[in-house]
């Protein structure tokens, strides 16, 4: 796994977007798995930039997306699909239909999750999938004891992470408890992952997954078995890893080839 840690949130953001950018220009009809949360939005913002600023296509571009609530309507403020459309399909032109986020409103759950699965192979895999974590080290929301193969399902939130995602409802409505989710299975399937933490309070989880042991008990720990995982942190994010010195030693002497242009060197 490679450790990126960079002196922002948005210069982490500037960097993932870079690599995104470059990933579109190089494969223009990429396959990306999008995440949802307060993690990507500097991400979003910067690919709506170099959309406007610099050209950057996305008419070729499919998308998949982590989860989705279940049962709240499309439009509702805290959903998955609103969200994705205000932080970024509004502003850049990744085709509507090119565009997949779980059903919520399903009547049949398990087929519709079969048919995710199966419309993710069609597309040919997921060539880079964006990914936050969660406080307990989950990933889409694969909570803590998911298992480590699983695919695209629905999954029971944890109080934990209704109490975290309060902020996105009205004070007093109730969070969804239900949620249909990527497998952590699906997404060791990406290409590529690509992974930003934020702030003090993802330290822990942070450093259980990158140092800790594999474990369900913090499913994105399994990464840790991923080809091709880079992580990009800020440093309250990354204040407890142990290996730090060693993590800045292997970006500040990547061979160019690993370059992307103009990393920023903290
Ligand atoms: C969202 C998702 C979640 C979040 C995680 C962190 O699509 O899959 O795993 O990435 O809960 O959320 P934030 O970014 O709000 O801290």
């Amino acid at each position: 796994m490679e450790v990126i840690i960079q002196p922002s949130p948005d210069a982490a953001a500037a960097v993932a977007a870079r690599i995104i950018g470059d990933l579109i220009r190089r494969k223009p009809d990429a396959v990306l798995g999008l995440a949802t949360g307060g993690t990507p939005c500097g991400l979003y913002k910067e690919l709506i930039r170099m959309h406007r600023q610099e050209g950057l296509d996305f008419s070729g571009v499919t998308t998949f997306n982590l989860d989705e609530y279940v049962g709240i309507p499309p439009g509702h403020p805290a959903s998955y699909h609103r969200f994705m459309q205000e932080n970024l399909f509004a502003h850049v032109n990744v085709p509507p239909g090119n565009i997949h986020i779980p059903d919520g409103n399903t009547p049949d759950i398990p087929q519709f999750c079969a048919r995710y699965e199966e419309q993710i192979r069609q597309a040919g895999g997921i060539d880079l999938q964006v990914l936050g974590i969660g406080h307990d080290g989950h990933i889409g929301f694969n909570e803590s004891t998911s298992s480590l193969v699983s695919r695209t399902r629905i999954k029971t939130l944890t109080e934990e992470t209704l109490a975290a995602n309060q902020r996105f409802f009205a004070p007093g409505e109730p969070v969804p408890r239900h949620v249909i989710t990527m497998g952590v299975g699906t997404i060791m399937d990406s290409r590529t992952c690509l992974m930003l933490a934020f702030g003090e309070g993802k330290a822990k989880a942070v450093a259980s997954m990158v140092e800790g042991p594999i474990t369900a008990m913090c499913p994105a720990s399994i990464l840790q078995m991923h080809r091709q995982t880079s992580l990009i942190l800020d440093p309250p994010a990354a204040s407890l890893l142990t290996r730090t010195a060693y993590y800045q030693h292997v970006f500040a002497n990547k061979p160019d080839f690993q370059r992307v242009s103009a990393f920023p060197v903290i």
